[in-house]
């Protein structure tokens, strides 16, 4: 490696994809984040380049809108030296009727190394393992899993409180259809945090309690003592049904506002993994006060997206 600094875990990494944090282990998210941790100085350098993976062809294959993930992902591809190039479905021959398994059958004839993927179907990037040569990378994939963005909210969690083992991290929004709410939920449980979260009933799914998060039944619940306080996006993209009155009953009974921060404590973080609606789930005085740490997300997705890419080439 040539980013200045040596990998000190001494773990094996033997994952070719990056599918989920399900199939991740505590010791090999520990392992991403201490590698991530190492390359995020690379980021504050004037010349932000290193070789690390040059030679290598990274395709982003994004099927759904994207600012951070799609952003991050060539940001981290490039500043280790990899070629990147960008397909969104519609500008791709998808909007001709080609089907996914033959874009990827030929995304994978010019042999690219690595091949992010975001879909609304989940499962997707599962599926394109079966159908090319190269690694995959989840970067999204419908209702299941959003593994990086859950790397780095434990990234930027870790950086500002030194653990997570023993925390208190609150999850409050539409649950039922976050990604990112079901890769925290099991990243931080694997981690020794204790998750809660709250939303309205018809956002909570069946079963949480399985992956090991207590589902609350009040906001003050939720958010007393907590130490981490992360709102979510309501996502209308993937209600065909309406599952809330309206906008602005929700702020009224789920947003967080200063006064629902008084319950945290003193010290809590407000994340986000955006893009937030500013007065609904989080109000912009919260969004934008000292506790928030949410542009360091931002921050932490280059480092922990540059570790994915270089740990799923066979870095150890
Ligand atoms: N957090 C996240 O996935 O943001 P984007 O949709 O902008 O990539």
């Amino acid at each position: 490696m040539n980013s200045g600094k040596t990998m000190t875990t001494g773990c094996h990494f033997s994952h070719k994809h990056i599918l989920g944090i399900e199939h991740l282990s505590a010791e090999h998210i520990d392992h991403i984040l201490q590698t991530a941790e190492s390359f995020k100085e690379i980021s504050g350098r004037s010349i932000k380049k290193v070789p690390t993976l040059r030679g290598r062809t990274i395709v982003n294959l994004f099927f759904e809108p994207s600012t951070r993930t799609r952003l991050s992902f060539e940001i981290a591809a490039k500043r280790m030296s990899a070629d990147t190039f960008n397909i969104s479905a519609s500008t791709s021959s998808a909007t001709k009727g080609e089907t996914l398994i033959d874009t990827a059958r030929n995304i994978s004839a010019m042999h690219p190394d690595i091949i992010i993927i975001r879909h609304s179907c989940s499962g997707t990037p599962e599926m394109l393992t079966r159908y090319v040569r190269a690694s995959v990378i989840n970067a999204g994939d419908g209702t299941h899993e959003h593994p990086s963005q859950g790397l780095l909210d434990m990234m930027t969690v870790r950086e500002h409180k030194g653990r997570l083992d023993g925390l208190k991290v609150t999850i409050i929004g539409d649950i039922l259809h976050s990604r990112v709410a079901h890769s925290d939920i099991i990243g931080f449980t694997r981690m020794g945090s204790r998750v809660f979260v709250y939303g309205p009933a018809t956002l909570i799914p069946v079963g949480l309690e399985k992956l090991g998060a207590v589902v609350c039944g009040s906001l003050e619940e939720a958010v007393r003592d907590a130490d981490v306080v992360m709102t979510l996006r309501i996502q209308k993209e993937r209600q065909s049904d309406p599952l809330l009155p309206t906008f602005r009953e929700y702020a009224q009974n789920y947003g967080v506002t200063r006064e629902v921060m008084a319950l945290a404590r003193n010290d809590a973080l407000v994340m986000h993994p955006g893009p937030i609606n500013r007065g609904v789930e989080l109000m912009p005085d919260v969004a934008d006060s000292s506790q928030s740490v949410i542009l360091d997300q931002a921050t932490n997705g280059v480092a922990v997206r540059m570790a994915l890419l270089y740990l799923v080439m066979g870095n150890t």
